[in-house]
């Protein structure tokens, strides 16, 4: 049986943004008008969290409430849309880059007034590796904002491709008169309030131009140049370009106003991609065999992007969350992790409904579905019915830049310490090293706030206290070489400067980024690699 019909109906997509530029209040109102939730304000509670910056006990709530909203379920028009929210701390970046491997599209938020702005730039870099199709909402225009040229301006030089205006403003701040669609040469006209339905607002043809300047008078005339400006200056829509991640839809609106939300939700179904193929490739007799898996194929197979501990701290339950691939999720059905062979007993698994996780009762490529687990599963591993032989890579882990070396207060917590920090490392929290000559284990992050929530963890969850001392190490690098003979070679010129990480793969420490570059001139064969995929 072919789940095409599932399957092409699947929508998943990040929404990204910078901190305050509205992606909450988006993502609520995207909810709200696509009925899966009653009242506003559900998503808010994330809000009183918003602003947590070093302050660890913020960490932990923020963590709590993530679990349930970082991934949303919705049905509109017939579609099943997934939304995956993305961290907005910069010390959590590492997240939000599995968190993107994990969807079709992106729907990019941009504060009117502030433009691109720095953690924006750093998720574009992402989506545009990946060539991810971005839709863009440039959001608050009832405030007083920049020229819409000069945004779109701003937004295609950052984004490195063309802007297609699909809504034009009318206006702004106190004179925001509302939004011209381009398609349906209609103008939907603007007013504030967060009490009123996007079906309510008035609509005034395009074709009647007199009725629209005696409304707007001068801000129409403004928005009509600035249009004819545009839409000269911007390529036609087309579809296959903004697939392909070569061009962005932009639309215009004020989310806490309602407004404009809906061409976004339409867009979301209209434009944006289904599920498409993966890469899978798998190891069999040191070969690797490389296979395109189609979302409707028969075999149910997903990726683990992301493992949340569970709040509880006397439960040791992880949920794996993993994003289907292909086939179809049920009950009871047998899972395998394909990287140890051994089969996975989830005692729970749920789909997330904005808020509430629900049992799931059938799942296709596209959904994302949350194993409950006690252990035997990381980040990266490919799950799969066991019918088939799959291995999916692609996930990424970046070299940390930062290190700290692991003191234990009390030595009789060992044990206790080795198992928070291999279970921790399993998530994804923070990267271990095990230096191969022995000594403390080296914890490598890419943002501080990795180290104390670690730290903080490590202490409520297993009971470890731990002191962290400053490492003379700066960067790692992942090596692999051609030739056992010539890796040998390596690590016995470099001893002290091998470690292990979580997945015992080898990695070379430096001190400087001239380490790395002298380590290669004198070992030219081997391959140093700033990133790992798991494999
Ligand atoms: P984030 O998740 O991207 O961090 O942003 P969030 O939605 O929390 O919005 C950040 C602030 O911007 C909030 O104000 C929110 O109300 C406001 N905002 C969102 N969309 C719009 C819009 O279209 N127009 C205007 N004028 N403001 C908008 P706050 O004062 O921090 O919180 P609140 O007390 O108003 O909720």
């Amino acid at each position: 049986m072919s789940y095409t019909a599932e399957t092409r109906r699947r929508r998943t997509f990040a929404i990204i943004s910078h901190p305050d530029a509205g992606k909450t209040t988006l993502t609520e109102k995207l909810l709200l008008f696509s009925g899966a939730i009653q009242i506003a304000g559900s998503v808010k509670a994330r809000k009183a969290t918003r602003h947590a910056t070093s302050d660890w006990m913020e960490i932990e709530k923020q963590r709590g409430i993530s679990v349930a909203s970082s991934v949303m379920q919705m049905v509109y028009r017939d579609h099943v849309i997934n939304l995956l929210d993305t961290p907005g701390h910069k010390d959590f970046s590492e997240d939000t880059y599995r968190v993107l491997t994990a969807v079709d599209s992106a729907l990019m938020v941009i504060d009117a007034a502030n433009g691109v702005e720095s953690q924006t730039r750093r998720l574009i870099e992402v989506c545009r590796q990946r060539d991810t199709p971005i839709i863009t909402f440039i959001n608050k225009m009832d405030r007083e904002v920049r020229d819409p040229l000069d945004i779109l301006d701003e937004v295609e030089r950052e984004l490195g491709m063309p802007c297609v205006p699909m809504t034009w403003p009318v206006g702004q701040g106190k004179t925001f008169g509302g939004i011209i669609n381009l398609r349906t040469q209609v103008m939907t006209v603007f007013e504030s309030g967060s009490e009123r339905l996007p079906h309510d607002f008035d609509a005034m043809p395009l074709s009647d131009p007199a009725a629209l300047k005696a409304r707007f008078g001068s801000e129409w005339d403004t928005a009509l140049e600035s249009m004819e400006l545009a839409t000269g200056a911007s390529p036609a829509f087309d579809r296959e370009a903004f697939l392909a991640g070569k061009q962005t839809p932009v639309f215009f609106g004020s989310g806490v106003n309602n407004f404009g939300v809906m061409e976004v939700l339409d867009a979301l179904v209209d434009l944006a991609p289904s599920p498409g193929p993966r890469t899978s490739s798998f190891i069999v007799n040191k070969q690797p065999v490389i296979k395109q898996v189609q979302p409707e194929d028969d075999a149910f197979s997903g990726v683990v992007f992301k493992v949340q501990a569970n709040m509880d701290a006397n439960h040791r339950d992880r949920i794996a969350f993993v994003r289907i691939a292909s086939g179809k999720y049920s009950p009871g059905m047998k899972l395998k992790v394909m990287r140890t062979g051994k089969e996975l007993r989830p005692t729970s698994v749920v789909t997330f409904m904005s808020q509430r996780r629900e049992a799931v009762e059938e799942a296709y490529a596209g959904d994302i579905v949350g194993f409950t687990t006690h252990g035997g599963v990381q980040l990266g591993d490919t799950i799969t019915d066991g019918s088939v032989n799959l291995l999916f890579t692609g996930l990424p882990f970046f070299a940390p830049e930062m290190f700290m070396t692991v003191v234990l207060k009390n030595p009789l917590r060992t044990k206790q310490l080795q198992q928070g920090l291999a279970q921790l490392g399993e998530e994804g929290a923070i990267q271990v090293f095990r230096p191969e000559m022995g000594g403390n284990m080296l914890l490598g992050a890419i943002g501080q706030l990795q180290f104390e929530v670690v730290q903080h963890r490590l202490k409520g969850e297993y009971d470890a206290d731990i002191r962290l001392e400053a490492s003379q190490y700066t960067g790692a690098r992942w090596i692999t070489a051609d030739s056992p003979a010539e890796l040998k070679e390596f690590v016995h010129a470099y001893p002290q400067r091998m470690a292990r990480d979580a997945a015992d793969t080898l990695a070379y420490l430096c001190t400087s980024p001239y380490d790395v570059r002298l380590a290669q001139e004198r070992f030219p064969k081997i391959h140093f690699h700033p990133l790992r995929e798991h494999a």
